[in-house]
């Protein structure tokens, strides 16, 4: 949700700027802005919409923008004032001297807003952001030193944010800060870079810094000053960032949604490398540090998260249970962090999230770890908030995702959620918890065998998009859409539902095939597309049975299925057809043909698929 990038050198400025911000585009995109110093002063430029607009603006006094050597840009999300240019970042005081750029919440800044109108200043947007720089000039009126100016007024910000301010007096110096919002300094030659997301700069450097929570540093092109809320002196933890400019292009492909598809093959192969080396051997997640003490004591299990991740949560709850016999409750985060949760020091809580930011997820998992209980966090970024507060990780090695919509993610966090459970059995067995017979272990070497053997099976189903592309085509026109599913792949329903409804606007729900009956069955009509996830296992009968009750209400029926009984001709209008495997590893290749059928359809609206509409890649908003 919005992002940041900042620099301070010897090169001009303002590609930069822009080049970073193509790169969070995905993060936020209704409008954005940069500011410069050009011959010794502050300029702003800005543009509501879609980051071209600003390159356009640009573009028009590009030659006299170009000759500063320092700047910050900032792509916006709107939360507080509709997304217009004057809502725009970065900010300015009344004199124009100060420019901020900002992520996350200021949420006393009503109260703040009223002081400093008292005292004089004149605000030009709606915004949070514009507090900061308002107060930022007060206190540097008064102390004359950026530094402490942003010390003294981050002491009076409640909320959350990531900041970056330039003055106009303090050549070639940006001070930036944070609290609950990700920043890092990215370091070069005689230059520094900043930035909300590694995207935003790892054309131009591997080696950055993370700067912690209440922190503040101070760049100039030579010099790097750090320093904590109290002014102590820090000492840098520089590390090499793991990312490759490359993950940054679309490698050909129309969309990052196509390639990201494309890449889960490899996302499978990479999740498992080095934790399921071989069917017969255990499950190997070394940074799982539940201590044999807290296993045998486990009486339950929450799981947290928002979202695509939620979907995931869901699916880790129904194979914990089958494997381990552990309760499980999921929950999305946003409802947990309000209401009274029964954990304690014996319960293990899972956080789950792509980004790792999310900010409803990371106030979950801190509210459970007041109350004592061990937090897991499965992400893909660990170097993120959430993974900073987890007593033990499992980093999911989806590789960077560039596309609003989730895919590659979901199925590293699905895989990680087998890898869990079967982890978990065998450690429980381990401790003497629950002994696993030798039938027990059988069907675990074959349920790995069957994760070892995925990757292939999921190229088989890549290979066949063209069919999924036809399908798509067929159904592209309908204005709602209905996925039903059973028992384990439930999951899969909702996620096939979420996937079409965020790229395509189609009003696309999941429910449990059972459910059907039960009210949503009338909606069906000839104009009605239900598509039933037809697994084989123990609900396909029951599966079947509720698909012939939609039929008879004249629903055009679609199949996602790995049976080839013929007699699914006469049923269903269309059949997408994946490869046979055990009911429980179904969902991990059900969910590649909804993948590639939402973004079909959305392609074939003509939808901005990458970037749809309202949405961001992380919303770092409660
Ligand atoms: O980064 P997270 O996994 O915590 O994000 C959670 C949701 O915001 C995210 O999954 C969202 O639903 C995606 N747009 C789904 O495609």
């Amino acid at each position: 949700m919005c992002g940041i990038v900042g620099y301070v050198g010897r090169q001009s400025a303002v590609d930069i700027l822009l080049e970073g911000l193509t790169n969070l585009e995905y993060r936020g995109y209704d409008s954005a802005g940069i500011a410069v110093n050009v011959e010794g002063l502050v300029e702003l430029y800005k543009a509501e919409g879609k980051l071209q607009n600003l390159k356009d603006v640009v573009a028009q006094k590009r030659s006299h923008i170009e000759k500063s050597t320092i700047g910050i840009g900032h792509i916006r999300w709107a939360t507080h004032g509709a997304p217009t240019t004057n809502n725009a970042h970065p900010h300015s005081c009344n004199c124009g001297k100060v420019a901020v750029v900002h992520n996350g919440i200021i949420e006393n800044y009503k109260e703040l807003r009223e002081k400093l109108e008292k005292n004089g200043c004149t605000f030009r947007s709606q915004t949070d952001t514009e507090t900061v720089a308002h107060l930022v000039a007060s206190k540097y009126a008064q102390v004359k030193d950026l530094t402490e100016a942003v010390r003294l007024a981050t002491k009076e910000l409640e909320g959350a944010y990531a900041l970056c301010v330039i003055h106009q007096d303090v050549k070639n110096t940006i001070v930036a800060t944070r609290r609950n919002a990700p920043l890092l300094v990215g370091i070069g030659e005689g230059e520094y870079y900043l930035a909300s997301d590694v995207p935003a700069i790892i054309q131009h450097t591997k080696k950055a810094m993370y700067i912690n929570d209440n922190e503040i540093v101070t760049l100039t092109p030579d010099t790097m000053n750090y320093i904590d809320a109290s002014k102590n002196v820090l000492q840098p933890k520089i590390e090499m960032l793991p990312w490759e400019p490359v993950a940054l292009s679309k490698m050909g492909y129309k969309h990052f949604m196509l390639k990201e598809i494309h890449e889960q093959p490899d996302v499978v192969r990479n999740v498992l490398s080095g934790k399921l080396r071989a069917k017969d051997e255990n499950i190997v997640l070394d940074e799982v540090t539940l201590d044999k003490e807290t296993l045998k004591n486990l009486n339950r299990i929450q799981i947290v998260a928002c979202g695509t991740s939620l979907h995931a949560a869901m699916i880790g709850k129904y194979i914990i249970e089958d494997f381990c016999g552990i309760a499980v409750d999921v929950e999305p985060s946003s409802e947990y962090i309000y209401r009274k949760t029964i954990t304690d020091k014996n319960t293990l809580v899972i956080g789950v999230s792509q980004s790792g930011e999310t900010a409803d997820t990371i106030t979950a998992v801190r509210q459970a770890k007041n109350n004592g209980s061990h937090i897991l966090i499965v992400t893909n970024r660990p170097d993120s908030t959430m993974a900073r507060e987890a007593d033990s990780l499992i980093p999911v090695n989806a590789g960077i995702e560039v596309s609003v919509a989730a895919t590659k993610s979901y199925m590293a966090q699905v895989i990680s959620f087998y890898l869990l459970a079967i982890y978990m059995a065998e450690a429980k067995s381990g401790v003497g918890v629950d002994s696993l017979t030798s039938s027990d272990a059988n069907w675990l070497n074959e349920l790995k065998h069957e994760l070892i053997v995925l990757p292939q099976k999921i190229e088989e189903v890549l290979a066949h998009k063209e069919d999924i592309q036809a399908c798509a085509k067929k159904f592209s026109n309908s204005k709602d859409f209905i996925f039903i599913a059973r028992g384990i792949n439930f999951p899969t329903a909702l996620e096939g539902a979420l996937k079409l409804k965020e790229i395509s606007y189609i009003n696309a729900t999941g429910y449990t095939a059972g459910e059907l009956k039960h009210g949503p069955i009338a909606m069906l009509d000839e104009s009605m597309p239900v598509l039933s996830v037809l697994m084989q296992g123990k609900v396909y009968e029951k599966i079947l049975s509720n698909s012939e009750e939609a039929k008879a209400r004249n629903a055009r029926m679609i199949a996602l299925t790995n049976s080839s009984d013929p007699k699914l001709n006469d049923l269903f209008e269309a059949i997408i057809r994946i490869p046979e495997s055990n009911e429980l590893i179904s969902p991990i290749l059900a969910i590649v043909p909804l993948q590639l059928l939402a973004y079909y359809i959305a392609e074939f609206l003509g939808k901005d698929v990458d970037q749809p509409r309202n949405l961001a890649k992380s919303v770092t908003v409660e």
